[in-house]
């Protein structure tokens, strides 16, 4: 059976100087050659950096925290630095995203914003195990149903990226504002993304995202 963790936002996840710590680190990785991405439109998307689970960011800073919050057997895969120009989709991450490819675990997406931004990562309730994408959780899934429950203001003003009638068949969970030290965890299985930040004059947003899993019981 899936296992659907239950999301955590973490308001005092770190602390300034951990925040201040990671920039630090982190500013050096990013003169590095990035993995670049472009929309279909071939406007920039994202720029990441990977990171090794062996540097100080991760050892020093962000795993005693894990420990803390979500216990020592949580493995974590393919951590990277992402920095965002146009918002994500809606999606989930069960497949193809990391390593580990997960269809069973209680598995969790971790953000960890690095700055404070006037942005969010929108959750919804709805999940799927068989797909990343939206449209094919509507077409293949018997359960979806039309829900109507986000308004049309609300989809104009968070997420006008999105085909307003796919969205009818989703409902909020809830949005998380990105606020420095501050960590959101949510299943990988439930449909996740950016809200259309660039209407908020945000042309960047940057954070640490990194996936979970712990070992089935
Ligand atoms: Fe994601």
């Amino acid at each position: 059976m899936t296992n659907i963790v239950e999301t955590k936002i973490i308001d005092d996840f770190l602390t300034e100087a951990e925040i201040a710590a990671l920039n630090d680190e982190f500013t050096k990785i990013e003169k590095q050659k990035p993995f670049v991405f472009y929309t279909q439109e071939g406007l920039l998307y994202t720029k990441t950096y990977g990171l090794s689970k062996y540097d100080p960011w991760y050892t020093n800073i962000i795993r005693p925290k894990l420990d803390i919050h979500f216990g020592k057997d949580l493995e974590i895969f393919d951590p990277h630095i992402l920095n965002s120009y146009y918002p994500y989709g809606m999606h989930t991450d069960g497949l193809k995203s990391g390593a580990d490819n997960v269809t069973r675990y209680p598995a969790w997406t971790f953000v960890i914003p690095l700055d404070d931004y006037e942005s969010y990562t929108i959750l919804f309730n709805e999940y799927d195990t068989t797909t990343k994408l939206a449209n094919e959780y509507v077409k293949n899934n018997p359960t979806a149903k039309i829900q109507n429950q986000l308004s049309d203001e609300f989809l104009e003003k968070h997420l006008s990226h999105e085909v307003p009638e796919l969205m009818k068949y989703f409902t909020l969970e809830t949005m998380y504002k990105w606020k420095k030290c501050s960590c959101f965890a949510a299943s990988r299985y439930k449909f996740h993304g950016s809200d259309f930040y660039l209407k908020n004059g945000v042309t960047m947003k940057r954070g640490i995202i990194m996936w979970g899993t712990l070992p089935l019981i």
